[in-house]
């Protein structure tokens, strides 16, 4: 390395220990209730990074969706980048997930957020056009077990359900509800069929894109 070039680094260095420095002190968010609330998101105008956008409220943290539904955060993971929100409550008597007028859930596809590949979807109460498309709607169906067993899911018992895994041929900033198809929904993180339905992670896990790093070496000689 030539001198100016390790200059450089140096300085590069040195800028990123101060950013970091500065953001820390100002950059962070204050607690919510009792949970941390990490860089990148932000709980306020003053405080993380815009684009991570997230709720404070009355001690809970929580994820927006595009359409401004909020879902409450189980936990938030930095080492992978990942956080679980709480599926919407299903209503029983009607069988109906508290979004269903939304349509779902769905993500907003301009800020950095997605939905993993690690959730298994629970689709309930659906119309037979449901039998055309390539998920699992048979009577094994994981589906079954949620209802037979699961309170919540003991409303929907009377038509057609289906599962599928959400991977990567799936659209990863929806999961679609609606009346007429299907009117209720549960996900479960990391499923293992073998463990007891009760036991299952409940939950729908996002990943987000870390913020760039401000640090970039130009005029590289
Ligand atoms: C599923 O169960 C229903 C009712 O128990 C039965 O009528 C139907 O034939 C079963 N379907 C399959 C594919 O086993
Ligand atoms: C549907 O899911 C059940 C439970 O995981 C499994 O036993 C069955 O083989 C699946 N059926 C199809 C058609 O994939
Ligand atoms: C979601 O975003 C992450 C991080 O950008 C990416 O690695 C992953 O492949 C995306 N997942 C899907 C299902 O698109």
């Amino acid at each position: 390395m030539d001198t100016k070039l390790k200059m450089l680094v140096m300085l590069c260095l040195l800028l990123l220990t101060l950013v970091s420095l500065v953001s820390s002190f100002h950059n962070g968010c204050p607690k919510c209730g009792n949970f941390e609330v990490p860089y990148p998101f932000s709980t306020n105008e003053n405080c993380g990074d815009l684009r991570y956008k997230i709720y404070c409220n009355n001690g809970n943290l929580e994820f927006p969706s595009l359409q401004g539904f909020h879902y409450k955060i189980l936990s938030i993971d930095t080492n992978t980048n990942s956080l679980i929100i709480r599926p919407p409550m299903i209503l029983k008597d009607t069988c109906s997930s508290s979004d269903l007028s939304q349509g779902g859930i769905r993500l907003d596809e301009t800020l950095p957020f997605n939905i993993s590949k690690h959730n298994t979807v629970l689709l309930l109460n659906c119309a037979e056009s449901i039998l055309r498309s390539p998920l699992n709607c048979s009577n094994n169906s994981l589906c079954r077990q949620f209802e037979d067993e699961m309170e919540e899911g003991s409303g929907c018992k009377s038509r057609l359900c289906c599962h599928y895994l959400k991977d990567s041929s799936m659209n990863s900033h929806f999961i679609r509800v609606r009346s007429g198809g299907c009117t209720a929904y549960t996900s479960v993180v990391n499923i293992n069929p073998q463990d007891p339905i009760y036991q299952w992670n409940y939950g729908i896990e996002l990943q987000w894109l870390p913020p760039n790093p401000n640090c970039v070496l130009e005029n590289n000689p």
